[in-house]
C-alpha cells in the first residue's frame, strides 16, 4: 500500500496560485510605501512604526485568499467595518487607499485573471469600508 489515500487532487488555492507568502508580503510592502507618503492616510495610523499594521494586513489577505489562518488565530473574527469605525474613511481616503493598492497590485505582475480577481475584491472591499461622507 502506498500512502496515496485519495486519487483526487485538491484544487489549488488563489494564495498558492499567485506565489504564496512572498507575493502577499510584496503587495503589502509596496502598498505601505505609498501610505507612508500619503498626507491623509499616514496620520490615521496610530503607531510610529507601520510594521505591525503591515503584518495585520498581510495576514488578513493571506487568510482571505486561502492561505494560513494565522490572522484569525491572532485577531479573532476580522469585523473589518467595525475595526475601521475609529477612522474617517470617506471617498477621498478610499481613493487614496485604492491608488496605493493599484500601484502594489501592478508591481506583482500577476497573470491577468489573477490580477482582475484580486483587484475586483480590493475595490469592492474599499467601497464597503466607507463610513462617512464628511470632508
Ligand atoms: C478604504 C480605505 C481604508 C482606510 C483609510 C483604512 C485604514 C486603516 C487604518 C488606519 C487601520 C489601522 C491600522 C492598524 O493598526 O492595523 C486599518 C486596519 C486594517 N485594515 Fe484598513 N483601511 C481601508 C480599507 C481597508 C480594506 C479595503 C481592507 C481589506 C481588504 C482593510 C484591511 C485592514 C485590516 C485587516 C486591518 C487590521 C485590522 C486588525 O486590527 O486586525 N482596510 N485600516
Amino acid at each position: 500500500m502506498t500512502d496515496q489515500t485519495s486519487p483526487v487532487t485538491p484544487p489549488e488555492t488563489f494564495y498558492d496560485a499567485v506565489g504564496g507568502h512572498a507575493t502577499f508580503e510584496r503587495l503589502v510592502d509596496v502598498f505601505y510605501e505609498g501610505v507612508a507618503t500619503d498626507e491623509v492616510l499616514r496620520p490615521m495610523y496610530p503607531e510610529e512604526d507601520l510594521g505591525p499594521a503591515k503584518v495585520r494586513l498581510t495576514l488578513f489577505l493571506e487568510q482571505y485568499w486561502g492561505g494560513p489562518t494565522t490572522y484569525s488565530q491572532q485577531r479573532g473574527h476580522p469585523r473589518l467595518r467595525m475595526r475601521h469605525a475609529p477612522f474617517k474613511v470617506n471617498p477621498d481616503a478610499r481613493d487614496r487607499w485604492l491608488a496605493h493598492m493599484r500601484a502594489a497590485v501592478d508591481a506583482l505582475d500577476l497573470a491577468p485573471i489573477h490580477e482582475s480577481q484580486l483587484w475586483d475584491y480590493l475595490e469592492r472591499a474599499a467601497y464597503s469600508m466607507i463610513n462617512t461622507f464628511d470632508e
